[in-house]
């Protein structure tokens, strides 16, 4: 159009048509042609002078930013109102604003009023509340010739537009990895304007000059993070080093090739092997024999079991083995993946041995607990058991599994008159003794001693009870009384035995003669009654009317029952003509018996043969040494006392008195056994029935000799023993022990 060529053309065919014809109307329209051409260039001229003024406006506002310090240095908030102002002078707009994504609102950074010269901020919108406006925007640049009719503008219309007169906008986003990042908004106001594709081009390379300063903030952002992190880690790090170190227990971690990473202060101390040292290295590299099983266990903790503890060895710096509990547990990388193992051990050396000591010293205690002879009970404070011995276990037939935390009493019956001591005891913390308690088991006297010790330990209230079985304490003392008394009162006996049986043998003598000299017809006494002046019949008829022979038999009478007892009286004394020999008790007691049918004093009580005797004979039973005539004398008197007894007793129906003669073998002994099924002993008679001259019976019933002397026969003449046991109202039995002959030992 504006080619020089072309005008020179048409004035060139004015010149050559206006020799032909009228020209002057030709001449005029190509005036008028030309004017209207001349007019349009100056147009085109002028616009493309108004093009290259804005260019170069633009090319200015992009240098002057572009160099600004605030934008160099990526102060993007100082430079926002420089940018604004710059760029809406460039463009010629009203207004020029910089927004910013804030999560989900863009807010905007700086607004520049061209008119009235003035900065604003702080104003936000809803990105949900445009969304034709954000997801055009988050793609490309928003070019609104007239933004009240642009559906991507639109929408602002009422509350935005209109108010602020706004007739087209330039709105161009700031991307940042294909992210919205900030918009930069250019608005024309009252006409609408048509967007050049310079000015867009210009506001596309302001966006960039943004998105440059916003993606250097970023990275910056992420370069202070990054320091802060890594200052932040080598703090961590430090503080766990520090941390594993203050630990006092070993410990060490590995990675998954079984590599060691390091180790703490408490591993190096034992070990003798410091974290530099154990650095990539493995356990065979350090303990060749002990790695096989270590790295067994690593393998397996990795490949599932996460954690584990489990008893093994180690050897520490000293080349000592150590018994110790490892606690194993892998560890995970940030993807999640097992990374390593983390161990720790405690050393148990010590402590077992000191278990095993300690388990030996119960072990110890238990066993001389249980090997007393004593029950021992130990008893809390409210008399429940905390402790039971063997013995315990053995009396009572109940075991230290069934006793414990029972109440005593229940478990022990015979103990509950104790438990008031018990408890008083514990009170009292003074312990108390009780001698000799009696009590009768499965029909045998037994006695106790009964200690109780309370517990003087600060805060364990309870107490220890010690039962001992003084039975046979108890029955040897008893004994002793016994022989003690034996021998006094039995050496008195013999003794006046002695003196008496003199001048008894002088009365029975004396007796016999006078019955001989008055009643028999010899030749000297009828001699006699001549010189007299009598008859031997009439002095036969006046002692029969005086009745001196009947008087004469009671003194015989009297005078042999007297002589029976000096002769028992006798037995006590010492010396012993006795001559003691092999016997079978078995047929010393089968004639004992046949003796007994046929006793006078036994018969006058009552029928022997209605007593039904049992024997209870080992058949193989070894002699005795003995003498017949003193063990049947003694025998004797054990069935004549029993027989006596047990006519005292009234018998049910269906019962009646019966003897158990029992023969057994009690090395070295043969122990006879005479039971019978009378009344019973009390107490007061059992404790003095073999004393000399002690019976229950009237004074003509009984001497009180025949269990004294069938005794001393037993003790001291064979020595043997003898003793008694009964159940009150039910039986009573007599044992003895004979010594058994030397060829059948
Ligand atoms: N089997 C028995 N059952 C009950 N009591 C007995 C028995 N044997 C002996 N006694 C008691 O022992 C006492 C002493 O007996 P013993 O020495 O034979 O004298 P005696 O028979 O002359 O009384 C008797 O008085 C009697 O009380
Ligand atoms: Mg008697």
């Amino acid at each position: 159009m504006n080619d020089p060529t072309s005008l020179r053309d048409k004035i060139v065919g004015l010149s050559e048509s206006s020799g032909r014809k009228s020209y002057y109307p030709m001449l005029q329209q190509k005036i008028r042609e030309l004017q209207t051409e001349i007019s349009e260039r100056r147009r085109a001229e002028n616009r493309l002078r108004e093009t290259l003024e804005r260019i170069a406006r633009q090319q200015a506002a992009i240098a002057g930013i572009s160099t600004h310090p605030d934008v160099f240095h990526g102060r993007l908030a100082e430079a926002a109102p420089m940018m604004t102002e710059r760029t809406a002078h460039a463009l010629d707009v009203a207004r020029s604003s910089l927004w910013i994504m804030q999560g989900d609102r863009l807010c905007c950074m700086d607004k520049y009023d061209a008119p009235g010269d003035a900065h604003t901020s702080g104003q936000c919108l809803d990105c949900s509340k445009y969304p034709e406006y954000f997801d055009a925007i988050r793609k490309e640049a928003i070019v609104a010739n007239e933004a009240l009719e642009d559906p991507r503008t639109r929408s602002f219309s009422l509350k935005y537009l209109q108010a602020y007169g706004i007739a087209a906008m330039l709105d161009v986003p700031v991307l940042i990895d294909g992210e919205l990042a900030a918009v930069i908004c250019f608005e024309h106001v009252e006409t609408p304007r048509i967007w050049q594709p310079d000015e867009v081009t210009f506001a596309g390379r302001i966006a960039d000059q943004v998105a440059l300063i916003l993606g250097n903030q970023r990275r910056r952002l992420a370069e202070e993070r990054l320091r802060e992190a890594h200052t932040d880690l080598t703090r961590n790090f430090r503080f766990t080093e520090v941390l594993l170190d203050a630990i006092p227990i070993p410990l060490f971690y590995k990675n998954s090739d079984l590599r060691f990473l390091g180790c703490n202060r408490a591993f190096t101390e034992l070990m003798g092997i410091d974290a530099d040292e154990i650095q990539g290295r493995t356990s065979h590299d350090f303990w060749p024999d002990l790695a096989p099983s270590y790295e067994e266990q690593d393998r397996n903790l990795l490949n599932g079991a996460g954690r584990s503890t489990y008893e093994a060895k180690v050897r520490d710096k000293n080349g000592e083995f150590r018994e110790v509990i490892f606690a194993k547990q892998v560890f995970f990388d940030e993807r999640n993946r097992t990374d390593g193992i983390i161990g720790s051990f405690v050393d148990i050396t010590e402590r077992n041995r000191s278990e095993k000591e300690s388990q030996r010293l119960r072990t110890l205690l238990s066993n001389i607990i249980n090997s007393m002879p004593s029950m021992l009970i130990g008893v809390d404070a409210d008399g429940r058991i905390a402790q039971w011995n063997q013995r315990a276990a053995l009396v009572t037939g109940v075991d230290e599994e069934q006793a414990r935390g029972r109440q005593l009493d229940q478990v022990v019956a015979w103990l509950s008159p104790e438990m008031r001591r018990i408890r008083q005891s514990i009170a009292s913390k003074k312990p108390l003794f009780e001698g000799k308690i009696r009590r009768i088991e499965e029909g045998e006297t037994i006695f106790e001693d009964v200690t109780i010790y309370p517990l003087i330990t600060n805060g364990v209230d309870g107490a220890v009870i010690r039962i001992d079985d003084v039975t046979d304490k108890v029955r040897i003392e008893e004994v002793l009384v016994q022989s003690e008394k034996m021998l006094s009162v039995g050496g008195l006996a013999a003794g006046m035995a002695h003196e008496i049986n003199n001048p008894l043998a002088s009365i029975m003598g004396n007796a016999q003669v006078l019955e001989t000299r008055l009643m028999q017809p010899l030749p000297q006494n009828t001699a006699a009654a001549q010189d007299a002046g009598i008859t031997m019949e009439a002095l036969r008829t006046y002692l029969n009317l005086r009745g001196i022979p009947k008087m004469i038999q009671s003194i015989r009478g009297s005078g042999a029952q007297a002589a029976q007892i000096v002769s028992n009286m006798l037995s006590f004394s010492r010396k012993s003509d006795s001559v003691l020999a092999p016997e079978d008790v078995r047929s010393l007691l089968d004639k004992t018996l046949e003796l007994a049918c046929t006793d006078y004093n036994l018969k006058k009580n009552y029928d022997f043969k209605k007593i039904r005797i049992l024997r209870e004979f080992d058949p193989d039973l070894p002699k005795i040494m003995g003498s017949s005539s003193k063990l049947q004398q003694v025998f004797l008197n054990l069935l004549r006392n029993g027989a006596e007894a047990m006519g005292e007793k009234s018998f049910p129906e269906g019962d009646g008195p019966r003897f158990i003669l029992r023969a057994h073998r009690n090395p070295p002994w043969v122990r006879v056994e005479v039971e019978d099924n009378g009344p019973g002993l009390e107490e007061s008679v059992r404790k003095r029935i073999f004393e000399p001259f002690f019976t229950t019976k009237p004074v003509d019933k009984g001497t009180g000799l025949g269990l004294s002397v069938s005794y001393f026969i037993i003790t001291e003449e064979h020595c043997g023993m003898m003793s008694v046991q009964t159940a009150m109202g039910k039986w009573t039995r007599f044992i003895i022990d004979l010594p058994t002959a030397p060829e059948y030992k």
